[in-house]
């Protein structure tokens, strides 16, 4: 409860400084402003492994732009970030954006998985090759080759934890719920999976230490940048 005390604290405060960008009052940085955004979205040392709040920090910037429009916009549903953005202006959330896709981050320990040696191989099959039969792609091909993400606008998938994995994956497969644009190359490729090959990718996932750079937007290839043209062009996305 006193947990949740602090979160509505934080979340009145961060009406106020969204409601009055140019309030000097204070202090006036980004930096400050950004500030409540922290009390969910901090380093994973002071976060419970499985907690459902998404590190933020280093991930791509277009790829946090496009999700800030889509809390914003009730595309992807979390109401307390509806909240907090629904004054932002275009140009102030490409600002924040920018500010958190440039802060180091201590990432979490890996977590070992519980997964028979015939679930891993499976994973592994999906992540470095996919399935030509079902025309799943793999998804290094599309995350980078370390699973660290490509620029500007696909997030690596390292260093997040299970439970976000998992509603993450549900959101995509379940009809009734969104995660971002639809249709869009994401959630067709989570409504071809097997439940038990997303069981065990969001466990798999985890068990992996997080190494590696971003790529550089030419490691996709032309055909599957097409494929996520929905969202990489952010076209479908404008107010
Ligand atoms: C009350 C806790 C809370 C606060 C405060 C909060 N967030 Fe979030 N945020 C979440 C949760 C929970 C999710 C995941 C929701 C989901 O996936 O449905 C999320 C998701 C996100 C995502 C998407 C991450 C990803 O990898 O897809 C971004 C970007 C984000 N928040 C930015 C912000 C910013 C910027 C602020 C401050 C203006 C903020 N958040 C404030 C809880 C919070
Ligand atoms: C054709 C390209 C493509 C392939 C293949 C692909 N993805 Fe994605 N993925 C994306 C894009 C683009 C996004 C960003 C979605 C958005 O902005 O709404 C994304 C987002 C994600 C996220 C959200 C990460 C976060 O921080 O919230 C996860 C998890 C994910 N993908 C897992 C996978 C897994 C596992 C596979 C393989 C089974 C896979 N993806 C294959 C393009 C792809």
């Amino acid at each position: 409860m006193k947990f949740f005390a602090f979160i509505l604290l934080a979340m009145i405060s961060a009406l106020v400084s969204a409601a009055e960008p140019a309030s000097s009052a204070i202090s006036d940085t980004l930096e400050e402003r950004v500030k409540p955004c922290i009390i969910c979205h901090r380093d994973a040392d002071l976060i419970d492994r499985d907690a459902y709040f998404p590190r933020i920090a280093g991930k791509p910037a277009g790829y946090l732009y496009n999700q800030l429009r889509n809390f914003r916009d009730g595309r992807r549903y979390y109401q307390p970030m509806a909240i907090l953005l629904e004054n932002m202006s275009d140009e102030y959330m490409r600002e924040i954006a920018d500010y958190f896709a440039s802060l180091p981050y201590v990432y979490p320990q890996p977590v070992v998985p519980a997964l028979s040696p015939a679930e891993t191989k499976s994973v592994e099959t999906l992540m470095y090759s996919g399935d030509p039969e079902r025309d799943l792609p793999a998804c290094s091909a599309c995350h980078g080759e370390k699973l660290m993400g490509v620029q500007p606008a696909i997030p690596g998938l390292l260093g997040l934890p299970h439970a976000y994995l998992a509603a993450q994956f549900g959101g995509w497969r379940n009809g009734g719920i969104m995660r971002g644009q639809t249709p869009d190359c994401m959630s067709e490729i989570a409504k071809k999976l097997t439940q038990e090959e997303v069981n065990a990718l969001v466990q798999w996932l985890p068990g992996l230490p997080v190494s590696g750079q971003l790529a550089g937007a030419d490691a996709l290839a032309p055909e599957l940048a097409q494929r996520c043209r929905t969202i990489l062009s952010g076209k479908e996305m404008a107010r």
